[in-house]
């Protein structure tokens, strides 16, 4: 194996050839963009760190689905910003909850989109953790019932899968239990299984009104250091019955994404978190870097890491770019 007889060269020479032997090809098929509805009508205002996502009433979340579906993104995942918090997060069980209504909403619009709906306590309560808080602490079991309850509800709203997000032991379980005692036994698990405790989130908890009054998130969300730990964390969550797993962030744990899906022959999924998008707007806006090229860049990269499904803030501009 040497030069001359081999030049690596040869085949990228010309765009054709790059084409016909490139080993990852990013498909818009992939994509899954997240969404924040708000309570009130026409309401539509843009998250100062997020250039491009807005907070939004239900009718705009509906106009905005129209557009996703016709970019042939297949899915968005929903995230609520409540009328009302309190201690046990109340308000994200009730039949006319921001999420719930939005999913009914986009259901009757009947468009060609799956709505995933985000299963967490930390928007719904008024001290921003994820769990039930006594004395400081984040209480794990009787967190479980709330989550599988919220669950629940957010299937009856007509959610086409669940996806908990909250990092407490034995989630998946609860929520599988509940709903196969509903008669949802079809109703799929997406499990944000390896969920870093990350200095990424930080855009999103403006834009969900989420952040932790108090403390953080590190007594339940995972070390940043740790690996091995993700694939106990995959491994847990598929023997509860998670039919999906997602690694989060993305880009600073591409090696977690290569790990389990070496590991694990499931679907597999990656969040490009709020952070990670916020940057690259922001040097684009300075003309620092070239949006386009490092977004797909990005995307790509995470795809060849391992990830089959992506969730990114960037999904409505790549399969744009994907589409040209
Ligand atoms: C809720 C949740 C968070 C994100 C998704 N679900 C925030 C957090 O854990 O603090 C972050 C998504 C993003 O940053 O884009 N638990």
């Amino acid at each position: 194996m040497s030069f001359p007889i081999h030049r690596p060269r040869r085949i990228r020479r010309t765009e054709a050839l790059r084409g016909l032997v490139r080993e990852t090809r990013l498909t818009t098929a992939g994509f899954v963009y997240p969404m924040f509805v708000c309570p009130g009508e026409k309401v539509r205002k843009e998250v100062g760190s997020m250039p491009g996502v807005y907070q939004q009433s239900v009718d705009q979340i509906v106009e905005e689905c129209r557009e996703v579906e016709s970019l042939g993104i297949p899915a968005i995942i929903l995230f609520g910003l409540p009328e009302s918090k309190d201690a046990r997060g109340s308000s994200s069980l009730a039949k006319t909850g921001v999420v719930q209504r939005a999913v009914e909403a986009i259901k009757k619009a009947r468009l060609n989109l799956l709505v995933i709906t985000d299963v967490c306590l930390c928007e719904y309560t008024d001290h921003g953790h994820c769990g039930v808080v006594e004395d400081g602490e984040i209480l794990n079991d009787p967190t479980l019932e709330i989550l599988a309850q919220q669950a629940l509800s957010h299937a009856r709203a007509g959610s086409d899968i669940v996806a908990p997000s909250d990092m407490m032991d034995g989630r998946v379980a609860a929520i599988r239990n509940v709903l196969d005692g509903h008669k949802f036994e079809d109703t799929p698990i997406l499990a944000y299984a390896a969920k870093y405790c990350s200095g990424f989130y930080g855009p999103f908890r403006e834009a969900a009104q989420s952040a932790p009054q108090s403390g953080d998130r590190r007594s339940y969300q995972m070390d940043p250091a740790n690996a091995r730990e993700a694939l106990k964390e995959v491994a847990l969550d598929l023997g509860e019955g998670a039919d999906i797993v997602m690694v989060k962030p993305a880009l600073p744990y591409l090696d977690i994404i290569r790990a389990v899906r070496e590991r694990f022959d499931v679907p597999l999924g990656a969040y490009n978190v709020s952070g990670e998008y916020a940057m690259v707007k922001a040097a684009a806006q300075n003309g620092w870097i070239e949006e386009k090229r490092v977004v797909l860049e990005i995307l790509t990269g995470i795809q060849r890491a391992g990830a089959d499904i992506i969730l990114t803030y960037h999904a409505k501009d790549a399969a744009r770019w994907l589409k040209s």
